[in-house]
């Protein structure tokens, strides 16, 4: 599956122009493409504990939005009024393989920067309210039509109708008023102002979404791995001191010293934070931890069943990104985890970073490099690779 750019754009034209900085109507540009689920199916998936679901119900009234959070059972979707309520369903890429098929078109965008695809299913007038996100993301109409109406007038973070369980905005004129129709996909960067209102029943938008870290996340969790790795042990000492005449005063000199010592531990090599970073981006949300193969194998025993299964699978839940080292080594990050990877593998992580299915044949020539063998029996055993019957 292909994005059709409306002409005359390039995927390079469409990052120049439109991302970070520009919504864009792309009309039919997945023409084509249908849900990956059946609605009875996404109910189904809100149903079950680990999968993140919200129902959110707009009723008559002052507060007209209301969400409840899932999982859900089917006497939730019986009590359903007949129109003006979405279900709304994360991370079906991670859940779903059928619906990560549908990230293969954005893949313009680099792997590490997608959070997850989210669908929802709306009944007529569904829609979650005029709001604006903190992420960029592409919507995309895979079945009914929804209205979409948007502005790209500056909005306050602060700028919502309070006590309501979201984040509604209290006044909303629209810029652009567009009817989305199956295939057409509307990018939005983020805190651009938008509200999509469900057009008949049976309406189903996928909204591939990206992450971004808040500076205060990054500096926190790089502040983290600083005193946990990188500080050394070691108190404050003195530099020789000398008589001084207001005893209360941090002098001068000692503040200078101070400040020499702070940059002097702080000084780390910009690898050790490239590498810091490659964990830190890849990390799981919360509760889509990948767990540890059952049954680890020997690289020998791992290459055999490899050969039988003539194909792995990469585990939906394990984010995968890499980095060029300087120093003899490559990185791959698996969710969180780092693998170093020797030159005497090039090309390695760029292959599996590629694509979710890899073929027994593509692989051989990394098998056959005992640290390849072994480097690819790791990723197994920690539940980043999966045999087919496992
Ligand atoms: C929806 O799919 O109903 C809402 C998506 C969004 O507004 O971000
Ligand atoms: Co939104």
């Amino acid at each position: 599956m292909k994005l059709i750019l409306p002409d005359p754009l390039t995927p390079q034209r469409f990052l120049d122009e439109y991302w970070q900085k520009r919504p864009l109507l792309m009309r039919g540009a997945l023409l084509g493409y249908t849900a990956p689920v059946q609605p009875e199916e996404l109910a189904g998936l809100a149903c079950e504990a680990e999968i993140e679901s919200r129902l959110v119900l707009e009723k008559d009234g002052n507060h007209p939005w209301q969400a409840r959070q899932g999982p859900f059972d089917a006497e939730d979707f019986a009590s359903l009024p007949p129109s003006h309520w979405t279900l709304l369903v994360q991370d079906l890429d991670k859940h779903l393989p059928e619906a990560a098929d549908l990230l293969e078109p954005f893949r313009f965008i680099p792997d590490w920067r997608l959070d997850d695809i989210m669908i929802s299913y709306a009944a007529d007038q569904g829609s979650v309210g005029p709001h604006i996100d903190d992420y960029d993301v592409f919507l995309i109409q895979a079945r009914g039509v929804r209205r979409w109406m948007i502005h790209t007038r500056e909005v306050s973070e602060d700028d919502y109708i309070p006590d309501l369980d979201l984040r509604i905005l209290p006044t909303f004129e629209a810029e652009h008023d567009w009817l989305l129709e199956p295939g057409d996909v509307l990018y939005l960067p983020p805190n651009v102002a938008h509200w999509g209102i469900a057009q008949g029943d049976g309406c189903m938008t996928c909204s591939v979404g990206f992450r971004a870290p808040t500076l205060q996340e990054m500096v926190a969790a790089w502040s983290d791995e600083l005193i946990r790795e990188l500080i050394p042990a070691g108190r404050y000492r003195d530099p020789p001191l000398s008589l001084q005449r207001d005893n209360g005063e941090i002098r001068p000199d000692a503040l200078a010293h101070v400040r020499s010592l702070l940059d002097q531990v702080m000084e780390i090599p910009a690898e050790r934070r490239d590498r810091w970073f490659g964990r830190f981006i890849t990390e799981p949300k919360g509760h889509l931890l990948v767990v540890p193969c059952d049954q680890p194998l020997a690289p020998g025993q791992f290459a055999s069943r490899f050969e039988q299964a003539g194909e792995l699978e990469r585990n939906g839940w394990s984010r995968l990104a890499f980095i060029r080292g300087g120093e003899g080594y490559d990185y791959l990050y698996a969710s969180g985890d780092e693998y170093p990877i020797p030159h005497s593998l090039a090309g390695f992580a760029e292959w599996i970073s590629a694509q979710r299915r890899l073929p027994f044949s593509e692989a051989l020539p990394w098998l056959r490099n005992p640290e390849g063998a072994e480097l690819m029996a790791r990723l197994h055993n920690d539940g980043h690779l999966q045999l087919p019957d496992a």
